[in-house]
């Protein structure tokens, strides 16, 4: 069998997983050379939360990082991860602002576009895989793998093989959660390079120490490509260490001879820069955290959650909330947990644990049930769909982006009426980040402060608490961390 490739993926999701995303392109920029003589398969360096953290926190513009290090590291395909249809927000976008965001970006040196659905819905997929195949570069298919009745090896072996059939020309098995374990990867693995004649690729996170022996057990399946990192943003809530895998591949005919001298020298860059972003890792992330697989939560989401019901005065009902968690994923027809669904899932099972099991309903569950995400994968729970109708309006059919109308004219002329640039990738982040790219823009974006450790940040001051009211019911709130303005937007319970 031919050699194992590593996908390098510190530049993306190995600090968005120990750091918050908040790597700059300043600490990106001094080794993409060193990167980029290593001959990895490709380097990870753009997409998921990246661009949401360059203009919400680091007043970067996101297109400017691309052109940055594509030209910085130009031997090596760049590889990025887009949510479908939802690009890299949460809910969906008309076709004609997903057709320019790949646009842009493959203009901008992009070659690998990694693309899911949260629900494995792959209608949300197809517009995003022609836009690629149509800019000349390399769609690859990720399933997003998890664990509930109706997730089947049968089912995975289809969502690849209708990857293949819209285009793509690799598939990932994205396991976003950690939950895959050898067994199970050997068997996917096996079954879908049987079912399907393209490259496959492994990509897990280390968080209850499942992904370094799946990894090696994938390999021995034949996986062509597995996704590593640089420690310190490796391990942990992140990717395994690329000289861990080298070191485990000792003696094994498929193991590849990536320079370790190039790694330690990199490492050394890697600690340093951990070392500055130390307001935003926590050893929380570090270690092994086995609660992912008892209650089969993301390792993100249990933190949050910790800090939410703290805040609500019910850290005592952890368990009950942890407990009803399954049961919302089921009537919710077992979506997989993952970013957006992961958060939906959980705010319902605080309600339901706070007011009674469906006592009241959130806008965002009634609206997974209503489809408005995509199919989910198993049935959802009658009684709460009709609750959804009641309360919220008819079931979505088809694509949700297809009841969307077409909005790139329409952005660009909002743009030009405030006296911005309007061009294609001002217009595209616009629609996704409308606040922070006009700050952007208008060059008066200021990089956060970072808070103070280990003391969470004191909230210094809450300003005009009768703020505007919104129609909803909603109210805007000015609030100042450190110095810092923030806005955020507060609805009443229900
Ligand atoms: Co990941």
């Amino acid at each position: 069998m031919n050699t194992v490739t590593f996908n390098q993926n510190v530049l993306r999701d190995g600090h968005q997983s120990l750091a918050a995303t908040r790597m700059p392109t300043s600490a990106m920029l001094p080794v993409c050379g060193e990167l980029d003589a290593c001959g990895f398969n490709a380097l990870e360096t753009w997409g998921g939360a990246t661009i949401d953290a360059c203009v919400r926190y680091l007043a970067e513009d996101p297109f400017d990082r691309l052109g940055k290090l594509t030209a910085a590291a130009p031997k090596t395909p760049h590889m990025m991860l887009l949510r479908g249809q939802n690009i890299v927000q949460y809910t969906a976008f008309p076709d004609d602002v997903v057709q320019a965001f790949v646009a842009c970006t493959a203009a901008r040196g992009m070659t690998i576009f990694r693309i899911f659905d949260a629900l494995n819905d792959l209608k949300n997929t197809e517009v995003a895989v022609k836009a690629v195949l149509k800019a000349g570069k390399h769609p690859q298919g990720a399933i997003s793998y998890t664990i509930s009745p109706v997730h089947t090896v049968e089912l995975f072996v289809a969502n690849a093989r209708e990857f293949h059939r819209q285009g793509c020309q690799s598939i990932c098995i994205k396991d976003m959660a950690g939950l895959l374990a050898p067994g199970m990867a050997r068997e996917l693995v096996t079954k879908i390079k049987a079912a399907v004649p393209l490259p496959l690729v492994l990509h897990s996170h280390n968080t209850a120490c499942l992904a370094v022996p799946s990894y090696l057990a994938a390999i021995d399946a034949g996986v062509d490509i597995v996704d590593v990192s640089i420690a310190p943003f490796a391990n942990g809530t992140g990717q395994p260490d690329q000289a861990l895998m080298q070191a485990l591949l000792e003696g094994n005919p498929r193991k590849p001879a990536y320079d370790l001298a190039a790694y330690y020298r990199l490492r050394e860059h890697f600690t340093k820069v951990y070392a500055d972003l130390s307001a935003f890792t926590s050893p929380a992330n570090e270690r092994t955290d086995l609660d992912i697989l008892r209650f089969q939560v993301p390792g993100g989401m249990l933190s949050n959650f910790r800090n939410q019901l703290k805040e609500q005065n019910m850290a005592d009902r952890m368990p009950e909330v942890l407990d009803e968690i399954p049961r919302v994923r089921e009537a919710l027809g077992w979506i997989p947990l993952v970013t957006p669904t992961s958060q939906i899932v959980g705010t319902q099972a605080m309600l339901n644990v706070r007011f009674g099991r469906w006592k009241n309903l959130s806008q965002q569950a009634a609206e997974v049930a209503l489809g408005k995400y995509g199919q989910t994968p198993g049935t959802v729970d009658p009684e709460v769909k009709a609750l959804a109708i009641s309360k919220f309006g008819p079931p979505v059919e088809g694509r949700a982006a297809d009841q969307l109308k077409p909005r790139m004219e329409s952005l660009k002329a909002e743009l030009k009426a405030k006296g911005l640039r309007a061009d294609d990738e001002a217009a595209v982040l616009y629609a996704m980040f409308p606040s922070q790219t006009e700050a952007i823009l208008r060059g008066t974006a200021q990089p956060e402060k970072p808070p103070a450790k280990p003391a969470a940040a004191p909230v210094a001051a809450v300003a005009s608490a009768a703020a505007k009211p919104k129609p909803s019911g909603e109210r805007t709130f000015d609030f100042t961390v450190d110095g810092v303005r923030h806005q955020a937007v507060v609805a009443e319970v229900g």
